[in-house]
């Protein structure tokens, strides 16, 4: 064995979530080898435990099948995860990324993805924080199983409430069960700003954001007021739904966020008796639109009746059958989710400074003369600001 074989062989391992290797990226060093035996560290910025896992597996595979015998791999890692490399206004800086979960509208299952996505995510090591920002209909406290806890509120802050190893805030907690807000466009404003400002969030690797189905005041707001690392869009598979879905897309673009991926739910259906799959709404229907905004589909999760029972029980599928087919799904959606953020974070992050408003307080940002965009849908400035 010669240390040139050792690195060709590690040239092979790819760092995970990116095209290239880790030799390539100077992750490799303290190469000793003695006779066929062989010992060597990597040194890796992300203190996910996943990815020192895979690149363990890899790299063991890799030198095997060039005939090493005893590997030793030493990975180093960060213990904090690394600081997001995001710029611009953030009004709540302890948290390090932004995940924003949207739909073109309701009822697709925006809140049972973001709380199992939020759930995967815990599960694979990373701090998270849930804000159920939809407004309209706070259903995240009922999803959690949290509807009768009150939070504990600290002078004019909130501690979020702790469910399933993710910190949480929803309207809902801070409501009477059943009341209902009527919302002008100033009040959604100063909502979306609070749970950011005034929720005592800890030092979270990232807040998964259900939003209020739509692009409206409460998607802009968000953006401005934070660095939104990467939106997430949640669509069913019907032509009708995929319509509403492009907008939201189209919203991502327009508001400078970084695509995550496509989540297809209700693709499919696994009939729970003899879990054979049967295609309903169709499936596999949102590729041609993920393509069309460089995105992809990064799960199709079938309509599965655990799915239902848990968000209506407090019961999260991800959390409770942890084994099953549709939270393997979730986890791996969670996993690249996570790649795509370290990536963008990798590459300088992201910088809403081209998203705040140009205008004084009060004044809507429409009468702004330079958008991002020329305009594309009839009498949309395209900020989402609803006043045309
Ligand atoms: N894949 C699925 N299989 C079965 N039921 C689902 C699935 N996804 C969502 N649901 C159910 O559909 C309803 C609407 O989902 P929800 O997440 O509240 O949608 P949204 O937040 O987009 O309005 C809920 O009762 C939820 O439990
Ligand atoms: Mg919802």
């Amino acid at each position: 064995m010669t240390e040139e074989i050792v690195k060709s062989a590690l040239s092979k391992v790819l760092y995970p979530g990116f095209t290239k290797d880790i030799v390539t990226f100077g992750f490799v060093n303290s190469i000793e080898i003695n006779g066929s035996d062989v010992s060597f560290n990597v040194d890796i910025t992300s203190s996910a435990p996943e990815v020192a896992q895979q690149i363990k597996d890899d790299a063991t595979a890799e030198l095997k099948a060039v005939g090493a015998g005893n590997i030793t791999c030493n990975i180093k890692a960060p213990q904090m995860p690394r600081e997001s490399s995001s710029r611009g206004k953030n009004i709540a800086p302890q948290v390090k990324n932004f995940l924003m979960v949207s739909s073109g509208k309701g009822g697709v299952g925006k809140s049972t993805t973001s709380v199992n996505i939020a759930i995967a995510l815990a599960a694979q090591g990373k701090k998270v924080g849930l804000l159920d920002a939809d407004i309209y209909g706070p259903n995240i406290p009922r999803m959690l199983g949290i509807e009768d806890i009150k939070p504990e509120v600290n002078g004019n802050k909130v501690l979020p409430i702790k469910a399933y190893g993710i910190e949480v805030m929803s309207m809902g907690s801070l409501m009477e069960p059943g009341q209902s807000l009527i919302w002008r466009g100033a009040m959604i404003m100063k909502a979306i700003e609070q749970f950011l400002r005034d929720i005592l969030w800890s030092e979270l690797d990232v807040l998964v954001i259900d939003m209020p189905p739509g692009t409206g005041d409460a998607q802009l707001t968000l953006a401005q007021s934070v660095p939104v690392t990467a939106g997430l869009t949640v669509t069913t598979p019907q032509t009708v739904s995929l319509d509403d879905s492009r907008r939201s897309l189209d919203m991502f673009k327009k508001l400078n966020i970084p695509i995550a991926g496509v989540i297809e739910n209700m693709s499919g259906f696994i009939a729970p008796d003899t879990g054979v799959e049967y295609d309903i709404f169709g499936k596999g229907t949102s590729t041609p639109m993920a393509e069309e905004f460089d995105t992809t589909i990064i799960a199709e999760i079938p309509i599965e009746p655990a799915i239902r029972t848990g968000g209506d029980e407090g019961k999260p599928i991800t959390f409770v059958s942890p084994t099953s087919e549709t939270a393997k799904r979730y986890m791996a959606a969670a996993e690249s989710i996570w790649a795509t953020i370290e990536e963008i974070n990798a590459n300088g992050g992201v910088d809403n400074q081209a998203v705040q408003p140009t205008t004084p307080p009060g004044v809507s940002a429409c009468s702004t003369p330079k958008q991002p965009e020329p305009q594309q849908s009839e009498g949309s400035c395209g900020t989402g600001c609803g006043c045309h």
